[in-house]
């Protein structure tokens, strides 16, 4: 296995993150992986997506990321996802940014708090805010791997580049073990030519790092958060269901081959 700490990460908003983090994890979790989920986004779309409500949370990820003496374990959750856990954020993470500013050791708050847990699980999966804020940064620095979900509109491509000269950064900076673990097209839109022309481009700057699965768009997908879980529970046969299964497939072959 090659990465066993992984962020979905991009700085562009409404891209796919979290929806990709919540239906990957249902279909490697339907395939007996085991997996903890971390939101670090104060959005709180992880947590309500897999059956938790934000308000409900009493300690997340921002004490987590404030208080030296809150561990992640105290906060895991069981979740809807059987063999998936989460560790839930609520609004309060939206203060760490600001408060953790001036310490020495403000990126590796997560990577530090991650060991503790990280091995009773096959994989973590964080889900990052669309900003490159200090919490992207301590969950890159505590990431072996990133998955980039990418929509196939025009201009998508536009801040990737910039992604990635980022996540080199970081790299350099605090964490050489850091890879790109693979780049997921979603919400292709096979009515049009344009999604065809992203999704040829993508091909040809980044190659072998995207995916060959397509997520493509529908309703259906958008309907997660209403169902609190993943697709492969709430609609077990739909095509994009089935292409979520083909993408944990092709993400379990990548990670074999070191
Ligand atoms: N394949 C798809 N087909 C249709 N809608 C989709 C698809 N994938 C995601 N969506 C919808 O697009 C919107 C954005 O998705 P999502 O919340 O996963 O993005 P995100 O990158 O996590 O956003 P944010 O940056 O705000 O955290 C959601 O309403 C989601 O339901
Ligand atoms: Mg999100």
């Amino acid at each position: 296995m090659r990465h066993q700490v992984i962020s979905f990460a991009n700085q562009k908003g409404g891209v796919g993150k979290t929806t990709t983090c919540i239906n990957l994890a249902g279909a490697l979790c339907e395939k007996g992986t085991t997996i903890l989920l971390v939101d670090m986004d104060y959005q709180s779309n992880l947590t309500l997506g897999v059956g938790i409500f934000p308000d409900e949370v009493k300690k997340g990820m921002g004490d987590v990321m404030l208080f030296g003496d809150v561990s992640l374990r105290e906060i895991i959750h069981t979740t809807n996802i059987p063999g998936a856990d989460i560790a839930p954020a609520n609004l309060d993470l939206s203060k760490v940014d600001i408060n953790i500013a001036d310490r020495k050791e403000r990126q590796s708050i997560l990577h530090n708090k991650l060991l503790e847990v990280k091995d009773n699980y096959d994989y973590v999966f964080i889900d990052c805010p669309p900003a490159f804020n200090l919490l992207t940064i301590n969950a890159l620095s505590a990431s072996d791997g990133v998955l980039i979900p990418i929509q196939c509109y025009p201009y998508s491509l536009s801040g990737l580049n910039t992604l990635l000269e980022i996540i080199d950064d970081i790299r350099y900076a605090y964490n050489f073990d850091l890879e790109i673990a693979g780049i997921i097209p979603t919400a292709y839109d096979t009515n049009t030519k344009i999604a065809s022309e992203v999704l040829k481009e993508l091909h040809e700057r980044y190659g072998g790092k995207v995916f060959d699965s397509i997520i493509k768009k529908s309703v259906k997908v958008a309907e997660g958060p209403i169902h609190q879980r993943p697709m492969v529970q709430y609609a077990k046969s739909h095509p994009v269901t089935m292409a979520y299964r083909e993408l944990a497939s092709e993400f379990l072959k990548r990670e074999k081959a070191a």
